[in-house]
C-alpha cells in the first residue's frame, strides 16, 4: 500500500473478480482516493492504512468450495464499513451465518432489482434499477441481524445490511455501467455511510504528488527521461513543481520520433514550463549503430542499449544525481505481482529507466491510471497534443521501417505519418482510435506518374481500436477518409507510389510491424 497519509482512502479487496479494478477506479470517480490489495492482506496491515470504507470485489469461485478465498472475520471488527458485490456479498453472508447455494441457474446480464427496504445505501435511488449480474452462487437466506434491502423476481437476497455494524452487501455489479444507479449507490456508500468527502480532485493529487516528492528527495539532484509521452512529461511536471532546479530532464532523442516532435517537446518544456532541459540529438549515432541491421530484435536491443549509455553520459556531465523520475502506472504496479506474459517483443520505454544505472526511483504516478495522469496533465497546463498523443513505441519509427533504417528511409516515413496523423486528427477520429500510424515495409512495387514508370515504396496505413494494446482490431476507417489519406501521400511524399491498409486484429498479429 501506498504511504498517502492524510488522505481518507478506502481499499478494494481483490478477490479475483474481473471488475475488481474497475471499483477502484469508480470510486475515484467518486472523487475518493481508492487502492486495491489482495483478499488475503493482514487484517493489521489494513488497520494500519486507516481506511475509511472497505470494499470486498467480486470472484470467479464459490464460497462452498473448501479451498476458496475467505476473509479474516475480524475486517469486521475494525469499526470500518464494509460493501460487499457479488462474491463478496456471499462471503460476508457465508462467514455471518447466512446461506450460500447455487439457485436453478447462474444469473449473467441485466436484471430489474427491486429495494424493499431502502436505508441509507439506496437513498435517493429509484424503488426499481436495472442492475447488472454476473454470478453462479446466490445468497439463500441473509444471516441473522442482516436486513434484506433488495430483491428481485430470481434473487430472495439481492442485498443485504447489517446497519449497526455498519456492512452492506450487493449481489450486482455497482462498478459495471449497465448497473443504472450503480454510481449513485457507491456515492451513497462513499459520503453517507463512510462519511467521507468527494475532496480527491486533480488539484489535491498534485499537492499530494508534490509533498511526497518533496520529502523523498530532499535536497539531491534529480533527473528525468523525457520521451514526448504524457506520463513522462507529467512525472516531470510534477517533480519540477516539487523541487525546482534540482531536477534536469534528459530528452534523448534518436531521430526516430515522428516530424518535427522532438522540437515540439523541446518547445513545450522551455517556453510553457522552463524546465532545465537538455535535449539530445543523437539522430546520427542511432543511424550509425543501425547501420545494416535488418533484424527486428537486434534493432530494438541496439536502440535500447543505445539510449541507456547516451542517458547516462548526459547526467554524468551534470555530476551525480541521486535520484532518477520514472512513470510507473497503477496499473503497472497491479500487474507487476502477476505479469508473466510470454515474451513477444523486447519492450524498451524510454521515458523509463535504464536498468543498470544506478539511481534511486522517484515514481509520482505509482498511484495514477492513465486517464488520471491525463487529467493531471490538463490541469498542470500540458497541451493537448501531448496529453491526448496516442501511444508511441519506445524505439519509435525505427520499428516501423521494416528492414534497415537510412535518413531516407527515415524522411519517407516521417512525411507518410504526418500526412496520415493529419487526416486522423481533421476526421476528429484521433482520440477515439487507440493508435494510427505508417508503415514502410522493404518492398517497392511498380506505378506510373504522369507518363513515367515508378518503382516505388508502399505505405502501410495501420489504426487500431482498443482498451489496453493487449488486443486490438483494425478500426474501420471511413472510405473517404482512406482515400484522402491514399491521395494525399502518393501526391505529397517523394518516393512513394501505393497505398495499402492493415486489416488484422491482435491476436495472431501485433500492433506494430516489429
Ligand atoms: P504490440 O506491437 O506488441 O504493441 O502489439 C503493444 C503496444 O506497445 C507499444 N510498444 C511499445 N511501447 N516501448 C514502449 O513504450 C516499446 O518498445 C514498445 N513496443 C511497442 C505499441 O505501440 C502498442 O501500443
Amino acid at each position: 500500500m501506498a504511504s498517502t497519509e492524510g488522505v481518507r482512502k478506502v481499499l478494494v479487496l481483490d478477490f479475483g473478480g474481473q471488475y475488481a479494478q474497475l471499483i477502484a477506479r469508480r470510486v475515484r470517480e467518486c472523487r475518493v482516493y481508492s487502492e486495491l490489495i489482495p483478499y488475503d492482506t493482514p487484517v493489521e496491515q489494513i488497520r494500519a492504512a486507516n481506511p475509511a470504507g472497505l470494499i470486498l470485489s467480486g470472484g470467479p469461485r464459490s464460497v462452498n468450495e473448501p479451498d476458496a478465498p475467505t476473509l479474516d472475520p475480524l475486517v469486521f471488527e475494525l469499526g470500518v464499513p464494509v460493501l460487499g458485490i457479488c462474491y463478496g456479498l456471499q462471503l460476508m453472508a457465508k462467514l455471518k451465518g447466512g446461506r450460500v447455494g447455487r439457485l436453478e441457474s447462474a444469473e449473467y446480464g441485466g436484471a430489474t432489482v427491486s429495494v424493499v427496504e431502502r436505508g441509507r445505501l439506496f437513498e435517493g435511488l429509484p424503488a426499481d434499477m436495472a442492475c447488472w449480474m454476473s454470478h453462479g452462487d446466490s445468497v439463500l437466506e441473509a444471516p441473522a441481524g442482516f436486513v434484506v434491502t433488495a430483491q428481485s423476481d430470481l434473487l430472495p437476497v439481492a442485498a443485504m445490511e447489517d446497519r449497526e455494524a455498519g456492512i452492506y452487501g450487493v449481489q450486482f455489479h455497482p462498478e459495471v455501467r449497465h448497473t443504472a444507479y450503480g454510481q449513485e449507490l457507491l456515492k451513497n456508500f462513499l459520503y453517507r455511510i463512510c462519511d467521507i468527502a468527494p475532496t480527491w480532485t486533480p488539484v489535491s493529487i498534485i499537492e499530494e504528488a508534490v509533498r511526497r516528492i518533496q520529502a523523498e528527495v530532499g535536497g539531491e539532484r534529480i533527473v528525468c527521461g523525457l520521451s514526448g509521452g504524457v506520463d513522462s512529461a507529467v512525472a516531470a511536471l510534477l517533480t519540477y513543481k516539487a523541487v525546482g532546479d534540482q531536477l534536469t530532464c534528459i530528452f534523448v532523442d534518436h531521430g526516430f520520433m515522428r516530424k518535427n516532435e522532438g522540437e515540439e517537446v523541446e518547445a513545450t518544456f522551455r517556453r510553457h514550463f522552463h524546465v532545465p532541459l537538455i535535449h539530445v540529438r543523437a539522430k546520427e549515432r542511432f543511424l550509425s549503430k543501425l547501420a545494416g541491421v535488418t533484424e527486428p530484435e537486434r534493432k530494438r536491443k541496439i536502440i535500447g542499449e543505445e539510449f541507456i549509455r547516451t542517458f547516462e553520459e548526459e547526467s554524468r556531465k551534470l555530476g551525480k544525481a541521486r535520484f532518477l523520475v520514472q512513470g510507473t502506472l497503477y496499473s503497472d504496479v497491479i500487474e507487476s505481482g502477476t505479469r508473466e506474459a510470454a515474451k513477444i517483443k523486447s519492450h524498451h520505454n524510454v521515458g523509463g529507466l535504464p536498468e543498470d544505472v544506478d539511481f534511486d526511483l522517484v515514481e509520482p504516478l505509482r498511484m495514477l491510471f492513465k486517464d488520471e495522469v491525463r487529467v493531471v496533465g490538463a490541469e498542470l497546463g500540458l497541451p493537448e497534443s501531448i496529453v491526448w498523443r496516442q501511444p508511441f513505441p519506445g524505439p519509435g519509427l525505427a520499428i516501423r521501417i521494416i528492414g534497415e533504417v537510412d535518413e531516407e528511409r527515415l524522411q519517407i516515413l516521417q512525411e507518410a505519418d504526418f500526412v496520415l496523423l493529419d487526416e486522423i486528427k481533421r476526421a476528429g477520429l484521433y482520440r477515439q482510435i487507440w493508435q494510427s500510424f505508417a508503415v514502410l515495409p522493404a518492398i517497392r512495387s511498380v506505378g506510373v506518374m504522369g507518363d513515367e514508370r515508378t518503382y516505388a515504396y508502399p505505405i502501410v496505413v495501420r489504426a487500431v481500436t482498443s482498451d489496453d494494446a493487449m488486443t486490438a482490431d483494425w478500426a474501420r476507417l471511413p472510405h473517404d477518409l482512406l482515400e484522402r489519406i491514399s491521395n494525399r501521400i502518393i501526391n505529397e511524399v517523394p518516393g512513394v507510389n501505393r497505398v495499402v491498409l492493415d486489416i488484422s486484429s491482435k491476436p495472431p498479429s501485433t500492433i506494430e510491424w516489429e
